[in-house]
């Protein structure tokens, strides 16, 4: 029997199932409260926020906004005992089709530089690294 994924918007109740999932994937970091990007993401574009329900079951969860200049995708990841099923390109795939819809005419993401293994990933699913540096100063801490 083929497994079916559903690609929904998040819901409050996903909260904790999301937070281990960014944990068990390494995308949670000391001076990033998990719990406050939530909130913070239910208060701008909730919409495109979402995440992959397998029988009741949280197995992925993207976060993507879009600037009036860009979209940015966040938060991808998958659970473990799922990865190369599909799910990852799906959630993509979702986001895409959303901030399409927005009149987004382009998406982009950081990636952490030690995060070396995931860019067969993002080869796969049509996305070409460019050459940029990044920078940035946070306002609020967590
Ligand atoms: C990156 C991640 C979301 C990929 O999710 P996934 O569900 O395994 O991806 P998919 O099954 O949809 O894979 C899509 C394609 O990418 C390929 N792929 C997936 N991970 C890969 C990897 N590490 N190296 C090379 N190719 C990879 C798959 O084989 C598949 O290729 P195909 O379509 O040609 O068969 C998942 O590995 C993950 O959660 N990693 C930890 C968190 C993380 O690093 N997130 C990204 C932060 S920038």
């Amino acid at each position: 029997m083929t497994t079916h994924t559903e690609i929904r918007v998040f819901e409050a109740g996903d909260t904790d199932a999301v937070v281990a999932l960014w944990e068990s994937a390494g995308l949670t970091r000391p001076w990033n409260d998990p719990r406050a990007d939530i909130r913070r993401k239910l208060a701008v574009q909730p919409e495109l926020f979402l995440v992959a329900v397998e029988s009741g079951r949280i197995v992925g969860s993207v976060m993507a906004g879009y600037d009036g200049h860009r979209g940015w995708l966040y938060y991808l990841a998958t659970v473990s005992d799922r990865r190369g099923a599909g799910i990852g390109r799906m959630l993509v795939e979702a986001a895409e089709t959303r901030l399409i819809a927005m009149g987004c005419p382009k998406v982009q993401l950081m990636v952490r530089t030690e995060n070396e293994g995931v860019r067969g990933f993002y080869d796969s699913i049509g996305y070409e690294p460019f050459d940029i540096w990044m920078t940035g100063k946070r306002l609020i801490a967590d």
